[in-house]
């Protein structure tokens, strides 16, 4: 349940060893946040961000298995991270992805499989099952990672921005079938951020760090809003870009 101002209490996510979602667990964390949940396929490697969790105020912090992938595990990978919660669950943040090739490696079979099912199938699949979980209580927030990617196809990542746009949608329509219920989802949209998955990338424009991901994640939560843009003039720079001639696009550096 929320603190008397709002606060979450209980922080359950999926894909726990994310910098992003432990960057945000961390910043929830300092604002009251006292039960998360990390959910990852390798969950006895998190203890170090679990330890630095609880010295940061969190009375308690589970690590549980949970593979994208393994979709038909999902209902009880589910069902076993809000019961390590022991409470009603205010936050989920689903936070696993996989960036996938860039130029034609995009057409790799083993490729396409991997990003879509870690990304799309797996993306939609945890949601709609923390959905059911969260009306079954009656309350509580979705937080879905998408991206810029999703916005407008690159020929530099259209495999991941396909597989973004796929979750991206299905959150927002999830969003607005909930609007009402008590429980809300929220679409975050990061541009470039400096984490294990954009190691050695060329830094695009704008881009930014975990920690002011997590703080823009914080203060959507604190405000209700149904989209983050983090950086927030990614909002104008993509509402821009959504509507480029194909001739232009063609010229993005891939
Ligand atoms: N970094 C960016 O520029 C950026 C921009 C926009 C959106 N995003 C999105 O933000 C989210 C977090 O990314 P990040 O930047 O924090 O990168 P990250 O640190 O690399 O986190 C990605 C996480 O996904 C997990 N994961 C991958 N495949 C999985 C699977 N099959 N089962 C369970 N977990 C799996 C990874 O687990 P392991 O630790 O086991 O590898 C890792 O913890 C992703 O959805 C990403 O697409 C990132």
């Amino acid at each position: 349940m929320r603190d008397a101002v709002g606060g979450a209490q209980t922080l359950v996510v999926f894909g726990g060893g994310s910098e992003i979602a432990l960057a945000t667990a961390r910043e929830l964390v300092a604002h009251g946040t006292r039960t998360v949940v990390l959910a990852a396929r390798e969950p006895d490697g998190l203890a170090e961000p679990a330890a630095t969790l609880r010295d940061a105020g969190a009375s308690r912090v589970e690590c549980v298995a949970f593979d994208a992938q393994d979709v038909d595990g999902h209902p009880a990978a589910v069902a076993r991270a809000f019961a390590a919660a022991r409470a009603d669950v205010d936050v989920v943040l689903v936070a696993f992805g996989v960036l996938g090739p860039a130029g034609r490696a995009q057409l790799d079979h083993e490729a396409v499989r991997d990003v879509f099912a870690t990304n799309a199938v797996g993306g939609v699949s945890v949601t709609a099952l923390a959905a059911r979980m969260l009306l079954d209580q009656g309350h509580g927030t979705i937080v879905v990672l998408s991206s810029v990617a999703g916005e407008r196809a690159r020929a530099a990542n259209y495999l991941y921005g396909a597989s973004k746009a796929g979750l991206d949608a299905f959150a927002q329509g999830l969003g607005d079938d909930l609007h009402g219920s008590g429980v809300d989802v929220m679409v975050v949209r990061p541009g470039f951020v400096h984490t294990k998955m954009t190691a050695g990338l060329e830094p695009a424009p704008l881009s930014t760090t975990p920690e002011l991901v997590a703080a823009a994640i914080a203060e959507g939560l604190r405000r209700g809003s149904p989209v983050v843009w983090a950086p927030a003039p990614l909002r104008w720079v993509m509402g821009v870009v959504r509507h480029l001639p194909r001739p232009l696009m063609r010229r993005l550096p891939r």
